[in-house]
């Protein structure tokens, strides 16, 4: 194991009603003048935000408000946000939405702090202060609510990038599984997926004797595999939907992932996807995991053929461990599938012509020198085969 430091300060409220306690967290963590971010209409719809406002109002708390945040969230709203909390004077953003609105929350909260442009920390600058941040999340998927990272998309050229800093770790997250009932099938199975590939990037290690974060992976990794069809069948199904949400929290605020070397490339290959199309980031990630993880099997084949034993259940062959590993990435995509998720780079809406395109902004955006690296180095040209398994 790598030697590694480790700060998660978020407090968690979660459960049922409880983001009824949103004004007493905010003002027990110091906010006077609040900034409300959401996005395009559901907490409207669901009647949170106005929960959000009456518990605000119960504190004593003024506000005002940003919504309109789009999923892959864009730069154009952060600058808006910035110049609203400067004039309106606030010192606390509460987030009430996805992951999308927690990011921008987070950028906002960076930028209105910083002289320069926010883009900044977009372009490789590391977040050192921010206004602090409060979340009340609708959907388990990205784990914004308890990580230090932010991903926005620039609408000067699309390009998404992500910024991270323990400044934007947010202060308090409530976390009512009850919220997310109302999320479409789809966006369900794209936020399960996301919390699948979040476990596997971890996963992917080139580390040796990581025992207790392998376990713990695999132990989220199973659970999701258990839960998330109990909610795409069942929508109201609380109970699953209370594992799920932990599980998304538990994937991403970086526990299972100290002392041991990440992966993260399908997620670097899936934001050009979701940076060109607009597609959901979790229905990106079901096309590109099964085409990378299939792409570099043969770098560790022990430790695709461990998972596949393990947590999907396929009897491990060790005459031929290939078998089993390849039976895993089988059984993933079958998974994924049967929730709902795409198959292809066509049900994405992407398009075969642009492949050079992506794999040339993903190698040579944002200071890369022609190559990216997680569990594999992966140059231009592997970029583009691999783009071209998920035809
Ligand atoms: O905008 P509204 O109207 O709220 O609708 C949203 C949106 O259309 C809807 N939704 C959310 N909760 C709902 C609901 N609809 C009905 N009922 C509810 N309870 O769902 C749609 C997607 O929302 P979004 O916030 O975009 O989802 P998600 O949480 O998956 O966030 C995706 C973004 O997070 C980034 C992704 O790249 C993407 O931009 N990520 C952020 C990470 C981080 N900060 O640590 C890590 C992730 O790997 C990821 O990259
Ligand atoms: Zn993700």
């Amino acid at each position: 194991m790598e030697n590694f430091h480790f700060w998660s300060p978020t407090y968690f409220a979660f459960g049922r009603d409880s983001e009824n306690e949103v004004g007493s967290l905010a003002a027990r963590f110091g906010a006077s003048r609040v900034l409300i971010h959401y996005g395009g209409g559901s907490v409207l719809r669901s009647g949170l935000l106005d929960r959000v406002k009456d518990s605000l109002r119960a504190a004593g708390l003024p506000y005002v408000e940003l919504g309109g945040v789009q999923p892959n969230p864009r730069s154009g709203l952060v600058y808006r946000g910035i110049e609203l909390c400067r004039s309106e004077r606030v010192d606390f953003i509460l987030a009430v939405g996805g992951g999308s609105t927690i990011d921008s929350a987070k950028a906002i909260a960076a930028g209105a702090v910083y002289d320069g442009d926010f883009w900044d920390f977009y372009s490789g600058k590391r977040i050192e202060a921010a206004l602090p941040i409060g979340t009340v999340l609708t959907i388990a998927a990205a784990g914004s609510e308890g990580s230090p990272d932010t991903v926005i998309t620039n609408e000067n050229g699309m390009l998404k990038r992500g910024a991270s800093g323990d400044a934007v770790r947010p202060k308090f997250s409530i976390l009512n599984p009850a919220l997310t009932e109302t999320l479409p099938p789809y966006q369900s199975a794209a936020g399960i997926t996301d919390i699948i590939a979040h476990l596997y990037e971890r996963y992917l290690t080139n580390t040796r004797e990581v025992e207790v974060t392998d376990r713990l992976i695999e132990a989220l990794l199973l659970t999701m595999v258990h839960e998330g069809p109990r909610v795409i069948k069942d929508p109201h199904n609380y109970e699953a939907r209370a594992n799920i949400m932990w599980a998304g929290m538990m994937a991403h605020n970086k526990s299972v992932g100290v002392g041991r070397s990440q992966d993260w490339s399908s997620h670097e290959i899936e934001h050009e996807l979701s940076a060109l199309y607009d597609c959901a980031h979790g229905a990106g990630l079901a096309v590109v995991m099964p085409a990378v993880f299939t792409y570099n099997l043969h770098h560790d084949v022990m430790r695709f053929a461990q998972v596949a034993h393990r947590v999907w259940g396929c009897p491990m062959d060790f005459a031929n461990p290939e078998a089993t590993a390849r039976e895993g990435i089988e059984a993933l995509r079958r998974f994924l599938i049967s929730i709902g998720m795409p198959k292809n780079l066509a049900e994405l809406g992407a398009k075969e012509e642009d492949i050079p395109y992506l794999a040339k902004t993903l190698c040579y955006g944002n200071g890369r020198q022609g190559s990216i690296s997680g569990f594999v180095t992966l140059t231009e040209s592997d970029c583009e085969r691999i783009y071209r398994l998920m035809l």
